[in-house]
């Protein structure tokens, strides 16, 4: 990935977003649930850490799920978190980087992260992750690789040269990584997924809701009348019956630390 967000950026965006955040997230919901589908249903992890767990939604369902289980949200935005403890109090919750978890290895029997570890340095998250799972935990994810919005980053393109989507390490890129890993059985597969607007307005509104209006680079300029009315006309062309598309691309993936590791 080129420059990545800082993270006091992405805190503070998400943080702004925690009361909106539930209503648009359509497409993190529909992710979340394909994630979960990767839960084991026949056993019962002592300890889960759900990481970037947001307004709390997932960590909620992950407590649900495992309801014997001592179930941790983690983000590193303070507004979500404050969110997130309003809503649910059968999980606990942590403030804190998933690139240097404020936990002591071997701490979780289940690593849960759904849309979350796309904002950090994978290799590391990877390491992270490994470091804080008991031998034969697992890891659980989804997170979004290279051609993430591209239609929005080309429409964009025809109305100036300024970098306005954020860019995501391609899906070979982060397979290498997991087969460079420490972990074993790892499964993994990338899926696109799609939303369909009726114009540009609904499309940038709820991207502000969800708190992802933000880009690794310098600020993209202001949003004037006139660049708006480009970006519509270029947007324009991606139409299809069912509205204006914007597509993710989705890395779903298992990963188990080994039994004697
Ligand atoms: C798109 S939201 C996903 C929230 C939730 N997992 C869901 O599926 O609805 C991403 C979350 O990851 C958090 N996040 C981003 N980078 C992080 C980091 N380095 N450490 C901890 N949390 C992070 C953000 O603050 C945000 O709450």
């Amino acid at each position: 990935m080129e420059a990545r967000i800082s993270k006091q950026r992405v805190a503070a965006n998400f943080s702004r977003a925690a009361s909106t955040y539930d209503s648009a997230a359509v497409l993190q919901n529909r992710v979340a649930a394909r994630a979960m589908m990767g839960l084991s249903t026949d056993s019962c992890p002592d300890y889960v850490l759900d990481l970037g767990s947001g307004t709390g939604s997932q960590t909620s369902l992950l407590s649900s799920h495992f309801p014997e289980s001592y179930v941790t949200g983690l983000d590193l935005a303070m507004g979500m978190l404050k969110f997130a403890r309003s809503q649910c109090d059968s999980a606990a919750w942590c403030s804190g980087d998933i690139e240097a978890l404020p936990f002591k290895s071997n701490s979780f029997d289940l690593v849960f992260s759904s849309l979350a570890i796309q904002w950090c340095s994978f290799e590391t998250v990877l390491e992270e992750i490994y470091r804080v799972l008991q031998p034969g935990g697992v890891f659980v994810f989804s997170s979004l690789t290279s051609g993430t919005m591209a239609e929005l980053g080309e429409a964009w393109q025809q109305v100036d040269s300024n970098v306005h989507i954020n860019g995501f390490d391609s899906f070979e890129k982060q397979k290498q990584w997991i087969l460079d890993s420490s972990f074993k059985q790892q499964s993994f597969k990338q899926q696109t997924e799609t939303l369909y607007y009726s114009d540009l307005f609904q499309l940038l509104r709820e991207l502000k809701a969800l708190g992802v209006n933000t880009v690794h680079s310098r600020q993209p300029g202001l949003m004037t009348r006139g660049r708006l009315a480009r970006l519509q006309e270029a947007y324009e062309s991606f139409r299809v019956d069912a509205g204006l598309p914007l597509s993710y691309q989705v890395l779903y993936g298992i990963l188990r630390k080994p039994d004697h590791a």
